[in-house]
């Protein structure tokens, strides 16, 4: 029941459009999750949903990436800024950095990824590019927990697309897209309601 519940704080982490970030938001909200999206927060000043998150009156911050002189910098600096926000959950969604392992183990547990791919299929970037590439007559998107490897944590969800002949990165991409902002908020539910457990 919804009152025995107790009120998740999530923080998403974005770098640029913020698609998948605009489908949470909308989830959470027409489905009364048991959570509240706490912040939205970019390493990018120019990201796109940036502009969203501000006009539905949710807090964001930026740790712009480029002022940091190491990695190690910047992550204790986006560090700080995410736990201002007491976050029950970390949410990647579009947020194109690798991450050291002081970072992901500090969120062991409560750090969530999206990947355009069917995992372990197409780690890194270009991943519909990739698809094309190998030939494959299916492709998809994962949700995974975040591990210290890129693009290995263990699976969550994941959605299937058909590979079309005529396909290009671009309609094999929007494709994709449109089954991620299904599948991602339908993970996040399951997690706020405690039906689907991160612990390893
Ligand atoms: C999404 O397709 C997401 O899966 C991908 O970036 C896009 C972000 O779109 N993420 C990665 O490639 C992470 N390795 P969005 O900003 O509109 O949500």
């Amino acid at each position: 029941m919804l009152y025995n519940t107790p009120m998740k704080n999530i923080v998403i982490l974005i770098s640029g459009r913020g698609s998948n970030m605009e489908a949470i938001v909308a989830a959470a909200k027409s489905q009364q999750w048991p959570a509240r999206i706490a912040a939205v927060i970019s390493n990018r000043a120019d990201a796109e949903g940036l502009v969203f998150a501000l006009q539905h009156d949710i807090p964001v911050a930026v740790v712009a990436s480029k002022q940091y002189a190491s990695r190690e910098q910047f992550d204790a600096a986006l560090q700080v800024q995410i736990d201002h926000f007491s976050p029950d959950l970390i949410v990647l969604a579009g947020f194109m950095r690798i991450l050291t392992s002081a970072f992901v183990q500090h969120y062991s547990g409560r750090m969530i990824n999206i990947h355009p791919s069917l995992l372990p299929n197409f780690t890194g970037l270009h991943t519909h590019r990739q698809a094309l590439q190998a030939g494959v007559s299916e492709h998809g998107a994962t949700v995974h927990l975040v591990t210290p490897e890129l693009d290995h944590g263990p699976v969550l969800g994941q959605i299937r697309v058909p590979v079309l002949p005529l396909d290009t990165e671009e309609t094999l991409a929007e494709r994709v897209l449109v089954q991620e902002h299904l599948l991602y908020p339908q993970i996040i539910r399951q997690i706020v309601h405690g039906e689907l457990s991160l612990s390893q």
